[in-house]
């Protein structure tokens, strides 16, 4: 078991990698004085493909599960307080809870959200259980939820006391959710690391069937880049979180104008981003057409989209709700792999122009 120290001024805290890494979760209650009673939030899908894992966590303490509704959908105001209602029938003086999230992204983000709130804050730990949750969502204490106006427009920065990623759990992810992860993965080789991005290209099928030790390293070199990050810029205050936007600014414009989940997931929206700034960051001289095409190649061999058939209209009236075009747009570009540069005034033309090259012809 790899162990990964996330250094913060106040509240840093261990993260767990390997196989069957929630086997320690046991111990690691008895030993740590988080609480003596345990509200584990996972869903039915979650709860059905890992039931004997998630009774091994809970073997020796006092606790309750709650299912919350699957995907995005759990990251209402309404399972806040359902959520809430559970903590206060179940809270008394004797007990001290605390929260397990154990599921996606989505189960992170929602029990992190209620962790930070009830009581002005109770402990919370976060299992994550998708490729995605694993590298990027469980790691740096963003919580959110949304409302039907926007996506994550209620939040909090609130760390875990621990975050065990046990990487069996990824044995029954879905193909589509594990490309979701490959996304961000590729991203972190992109913004912060040659060397990861040379083995990603050069062991993609390894790494894309799960093997073991090749899934495990590219976990690990993930969640120390962006460990690193969160610890200079815990709470988003420097701008050096932004980085972690790279191909986000398009991605999420396309995201929004092709509808959440329907025809584009998060996953498949980034990659396409990615090809975007690649690209803006080729036109502009910053990095060569030798680096943009392998990016490109990289985001194909990990079976993500590289061209889509879409609106490019309606996606840059997408942008322009997110982002004000005052002089022009404010984007994570390139210097080389591996080495980022903001760029704040990139032009609505040459944003249009790399439209145009992610646009599927026919
Ligand atoms: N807090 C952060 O810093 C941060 C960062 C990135 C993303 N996020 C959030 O994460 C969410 C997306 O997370 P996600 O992609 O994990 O989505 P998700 O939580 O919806 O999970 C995807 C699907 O996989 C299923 N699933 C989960 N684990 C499984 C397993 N082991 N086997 C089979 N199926 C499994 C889920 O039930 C769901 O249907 C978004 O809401 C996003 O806003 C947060
Ligand atoms: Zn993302």
């Amino acid at each position: 078991m790899k162990v990964i120290n996330l250094k913060l001024k106040e509240n840093s805290y261990n993260i767990y990698l390997g196989n069957n890494t929630v086997d320690k979760i046991p111990s690691y209650l008895h030993h740590s004085n988080i609480g003596n009673f345990c509200i584990i939030i996972t869903n039915r899908k979650v709860f059905c493909l890992h039931k004997d894992k998630i009774k091994k966590i809970t073997q020796n303490i006092p606790h309750k599960i709650i299912e919350v509704t699957d995907g995005e959908r759990c990251k209402s105001k309404e399972w806040v307080f359902k959520i809430i209602n559970e903590l206060i029938k179940v809270d008394d003086i004797e007990k001290k809870v605390f929260i397990i999230c154990v599921g996606g992204g989505t189960i992170g983000d929602l029990g992190g959200f209620v962790a930070s709130i009830y009581k002005r804050g109770i402990p919370y730990i976060q299992v994550p259980t998708t490729l995605l949750g694993c590298v990027d969502a469980s790691i740096g204490g963003k919580t959110a939820i949304n409302l039907k106006e926007a996506k994550n427009i209620v939040g909090t920065f609130y760390q875990p006391k621990s975050v065990f990623v046990d990487l069996r759990f990824l044995d029954t992810l879905p193909f589509r959710e594990l490309k979701q992860g490959f996304a961000e993965v590729i991203k972190y080789a992109v913004i912060k690391d040659r060397a990861l991005f040379n083995f990603l290209e050069a062991n993609y099928q390894r790494v894309k069937r799960l093997e073991n030790k090749f899934i495990s390293s590219v976990i690990e070199k993930c969640i120390r880049i962006k460990a690193q990050i969160v610890e200079r810029d815990e709470k988003e205050k420097r701008g050096i979180r932004t980085i972690l936007n790279f191909g986000h600014t398009l991605g999420h414009a396309l995201e929004a104008s092709l509808g959440y989940q329907k025809k584009l997931t998060h996953g498949e929206a980034v990659a396409l981003g990615m090809v975007c700034a690649s690209f803006i960051s080729f036109s502009l001289g910053l990095c060569s057409k030798k680096e943009k095409e392998r990016i490109e190649k990289l985001i194909e061999l990990y079976s993500l989209p590289t061209k889509l058939s879409f609106s490019p209209q309606r996606v840059l009236r997408s942008l322009s709700l997110d982002k004000k075009f005052i002089g022009g747009i404010r984007i994570v570009l390139l210097e080389r792999i591996g080495k980022t540069k903001v760029c704040k005034d990139v032009s609505l033309d040459l944003i249009k122009k790399s439209l145009r090259i992610i646009k599927k012809l026919g």
